[in-house]
């Protein structure tokens, strides 16, 4: 309730004068207490509404203010053993108390990643590092592109008007829009795999009515891509942006919104510049009629990427998970109805609308159709970005795109934090689809590949699965709040104390969190670490109680 009164009176002035933008800009000049007090009165709301909000993010936190430079703390730039020798370095140039972390930057084709002044880096020794820190340059984030099939979200777009007249062809035709969209048996790309049509379904079907103020949709664009690992939707919004905004467009004309939003992670600077200009490219050309959009900029916050947390994000509010239903489609931003999908999802739309539904559906398998960008780390000899058809084995992705392995591999963890952890030896067995992941007991995810090397201890790695799960953790649910620290707390001991963990306490610990959670970052969490008792046993067993 309280939410939904705040939500009011943060929506009277909504995405125009933002308050969670207001909030953050605050932050960023390290204003003073009365200034935030004054921010809180002009909005009607409470000062802790703002205190609970800029003590959330990791950019905004007072503790974080005097930050200067954020260092990678990602799994990839974690298992690639960089990150020491980075922050090492850095000490050279920057006092230890400007040092900050950044979740991850998408750099994990290459690691010593880093955000210092607006921009991200890979910094590979101190003489490289010296040259950024003194130079303040632009470096270009580098990486293989390539396709094993029709290109759909990698093909060249080679005249931004003729792109966006196809528009002109659906605009008023809503129920074409689901007809070709249903056909192409388009599926979510974020992580879980929903029909995209029905969303557009949802949403059209919630009536308009001014009486009950309800004369307003969206469409939000999940840009937050968080796993880290995943950089796919970093490519797409800086290499193929218009394929992006044309979805959101379209999704607007076919459910009657005027506005799209696009929460883009802050850890992406690049994104947000470029996304920008294109946007600004379609105002000039007048390629989008009346239809407006807006980027807000995430503060570090893995959870954000959550959809209703998301939402409540980009409202100003402290972003905790909300409970469902009511469901975005009906109870969205600003309690709006909201078409609320990820990047790579958005991005498919042009191709199904110009090549009909069928064509896509004909590609990949009959449950998981079309194509899935996969990320790949820098562990393989060719990192990149490959657009690969649904159905490939994963071997073919590996050995083909990725042209095999630098070094000896043990696992990888496919599909982000919450993705499973895959023996080297069971990649043979798998294709890149929903189904194959799942059936085996993985997940596909948004597809992105970490490395686990032969001699990077498992227990370690999944102590960084549940300190990030804790750091990350919105706090809303106790097994999420709690249960995470538990679950790291026991990991470091059993690693540096006298200590071996129950395991039925652990067991117990791991059902807790799956059943127990609100969402999927805390009911997620346990499907790695379980991978990793079942097939790394003899590694792990010395950690465990033998009862
Ligand atoms: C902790 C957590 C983090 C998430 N992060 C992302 C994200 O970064 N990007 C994304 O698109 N979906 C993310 N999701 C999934 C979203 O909640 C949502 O399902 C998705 O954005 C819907 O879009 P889709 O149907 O196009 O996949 C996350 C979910 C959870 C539980
Ligand atoms: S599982 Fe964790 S992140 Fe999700 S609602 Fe509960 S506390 Fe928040």
């Amino acid at each position: 309730m309280a939410n939904k009164n705040i939500r009011s009176l943060s929506s009277r002035k909504e995405l125009d004068d933002n308050l969670f933008e207001n909030i953050a800009d605050l932050s960023h000049k390290n204003a003073s207490k009365p200034e935030f007090q004054e921010l809180a009165k002009r909005f009607l709301i409470d000062d802790s509404v703002i205190t609970g909000t800029a003590s959330f993010y990791d950019f905004t936190r007072e503790s974080n203010r005097n930050k200067k430079i954020h260092v990678c703390s990602g799994t990839a730039c974690m298992v690639a053993n960089t990150q020491k020798n980075l922050h090492e370095n850095l000490e050279n140039h920057f006092d230890k108390e400007e040092i900050g972390h950044a979740a991850c930057v998408g750099r994990c084709h290459t690691n010593n990643a880093f955000m210092y002044n607006e921009n991200t880096y890979s910094a590979h020794d101190e003489n490289e590092l010296h040259t950024i820190i003194n130079n303040k340059k632009h470096q270009e984030n580098k990486y293989n592109i390539g396709c094993n099939t029709t290109p759909i979200l990698t093909s060249e777009i080679e005249d931004i008007a003729a792109f966006y007249k196809l528009a002109e062809v659906y605009k008023n035709n809503p129920q074409k829009v689901i007809q070709e969209i249903k056909a192409s048996n388009l599926r979510g790309r974020g992580g879980a795999g929903f029909p995209f049509w029905f969303k557009l379904d949802a949403v059209i079907k919630e009536p308009f009515d001014s009486a009950q103020d309800n004369t307003q949709k969206y469409i939000v664009c999940n840009a937050d891509e968080g796993d880290p690992g995943a950089y796919s939707d970093m490519y797409l919004m800086e290499h193929q942006p218009h394929k992006v905004l044309f979805g959101m467009y379209l999704s607007g004309l076919t459910v009657g919104a005027d506005t799209g939003v696009l929460y883009i992670r802050g850890e992406y600077p690049d994104s947000i510049k470029i996304v920008g200009e294109a946007i600004s490219a379609l105002k000039e050309k007048n390629l989008i009629g009346n239809f407006k959009f807006k980027i807000i900029r995430g503060q570090g916050s893995y959870v954000c990427g959550e959809e209703t947390a998301l939402l409540n994000s980009i409202e100003g509010l402290r972003p905790e998970v909300r409970v469902r239903p009511p469901y975005p489609t009906q109870y969205g931003l600003y309690g709006k109805p909201t078409v609320l999908s990820n990047v790579e999802t958005f991005a498919n739309i042009h191709w199904i609308l110009e090549n009909g539904g069928a064509a896509y559906a004909a590609l990949g398998t009959k449950q998981s159709a079309g194509t899935k960008l996969v990320s790949l780390d820098s562990f393989f000899n060719s990192p990149g970005m490959y657009e690969i058809e649904m159905g490939t084995s994963l071997k073919t992705v590996f050995d083909e795109f990725g042209q095999g392995l630098k070094s000896e591999i043990k696992a990888f963890q496919i599909g982000g934090p919450l993705g499973g952890i895959v023996p080297f030896d069971k990649i043979n067995g798998l294709t890149l689809d929903f189904e194959s992941l799942n059936s085996k007991g993985f997940l596909l995810g948004h597809a992105s590949v970490v490395s686990i090397p032969k001699d990077f201890p498992m227990v370690q790695f999944l102590e960084h699965l549940m300190e990030f799960t804790a750091d990350e953790s919105c706090g809303k649910c106790y097994p999420c709040r709690i249960g995470s620290h538990r679950g790291m707390e026991m990991l470091q001991k059993a690693q540096h104390e006298d200590y071996k963990i129950d395991r039925q306490l652990f067991d117990d610990l791991l059902e807790t969190l799956e059943i127990g959670s609100l969402c999927a970052l805390g009911g997620g969490i346990p499907l790695p670490i379980k991978n990793a008792l079942q097939y790394f046993e003899e590694e792990l067993k010395q950690y465990f109680t033998t009862n």
